[in-house]
């Protein structure tokens, strides 16, 4: 029999492309959302690309237990992929408590559940400013420069500890992503930020297609070799494609501890810069961008050591940079209606 995957908040960016990839992997999968941060685009999307029309999909809040309940009751759920949280840094700090309640709370809900098969969305925002790059899973977690980055910390602690004391009963799986960017090849489905984005790539796509006037690059007096700051930018399809391979380890029985920890990223550094010049040349176009003052709270460099997923998981990152930032603009293009 097909297993099953909750995929919880599942209509957003990361969400629908993992959808894509657990069904073309040969999961059913169940996508459930409380769609506060985004439309019914992506789900569309996916039933486009997937040619399924026959995809659960339940309306719901994870900080409802009894909701959370009767989503169990409803279908037979072997794993949950959890995505449903807020994420925007910034608001994070102006709304603490928005941020703690709901995606704490929300997450808490899913453990509860007894679902024996938990993967967590982390984030290399765990790392801080990392003392040494590139970083490990041993890589010590500094302490949070956000309260979104704090829950991702507590969410990590509360699985492990939950983990811990469940007597094997539940395992889990952390992935820590990087910096996810680009959008599927078919340009069905993609990011969608609400309002002025706070990620670049977004920015760079909004700027290109004139939704924006100018892209601030914030800070080239880094200590880098162009100046401006250093990340390790992760591909959607290929972030997607992690969740199998880590779903598969934990149904398939494979898992050497209760609960696992794995760095997503392409172990490859790439400058602010850099990523505007590789855009404005694989796109044929000329980006409208100046350099403005760092922004408060960003990291100088932080790149990934993905060898215990490539190893553990059987996974590693294989679209470039250039085919990633070709699949951005194609989705801008489309959301445009160009
Ligand atoms: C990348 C680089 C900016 C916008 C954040 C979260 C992290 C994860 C990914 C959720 C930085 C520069 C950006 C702009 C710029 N999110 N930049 N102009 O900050 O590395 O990570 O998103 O899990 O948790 O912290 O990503 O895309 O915001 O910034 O120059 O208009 O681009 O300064 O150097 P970040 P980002």
């Amino acid at each position: 029999m097909k297993k099953c995957v909750l995929v919880s908040g599942g209509a957003g960016f990361i969400g629908s492309h993992v959808t894509v990839e657990l069904i073309a992997a040969g999961y059913d999968v169940v996508v459930a959302d409380n769609m506060s941060n985004c439309d019914m685009t992506c789900f569309e999307g996916v039933k486009k690309i997937t040619g399924r029309e026959d995809i659960p999909f339940v309306k719901m809040d994870f900080c409802d237990m009894e909701a959370v309940r009767q989503l169990f009751a409803a279908y037979r759920i072997d794993a949950v992929i959890h995505f449903a949280a807020f994420k925007a840094v910034g608001e994070s700090v102006e709304q603490p408590l928005k941020y703690y309640k709901n995606n704490l709370i929300s997450f808490m809900n899913i453990l509860e559940s007894g679902c024996p098969n938990v993967l967590f969305s982390s984030s290399a925002t765990v790392y801080g400013e990392p003392e040494k790059v590139p970083v490990t899973e041993q890589s010590p977690r500094q302490s949070a420069t956000s309260p979104y980055g704090n829950t991702k910390q507590i969410c990590e602690d509360i699985l492990q500890d939950t983990v811990k004391a469940s007597g094997g009963k539940l395992r889990g799986i952390l992935l820590r992503y990087f910096n996810p960017i680009g959008a599927h090849p078919s340009a069905l489905i993609g990011e969608l930020p609400r309002g002025v984005p706070n990620n670049l790539v977004p920015f760079i796509t909004q700027t290109a297609i004139g939704k924006r006037e100018c892209l601030s690059i914030f800070g080239n007096d880094y200590p880098t070799a162009d100046g401006t700051c250093l990340r390790d930018y992760i591909d959607i399809v290929d972030l997607a494609k992690a969740h199998v391979f880590a779903v598969r380890r934990m149904l398939d029985d494979k898992m050497e501890q209760g609960c696992e920890v794995y760095n997503i990223g392409t172990g490859r550094p790439v400058s602010v810069l850099e990523l505007v010049n590789a855009f404005e040349k694989v796109n044929g176009l000329k980006l409208n961008y100046k350099f403005a003052p760092r922004r408060p709270g960003d990291v100088t460099a932080i790149w990934a050591d993905p060898t215990l997923a490539n190893e553990k998981l059987g996974w590693k990152a294989e679209r470039s940079v250039e085919d990633t930032l070709k699949a951005a603009w194609a989705w801008e293009k489309h959301i445009a209606g160009k």
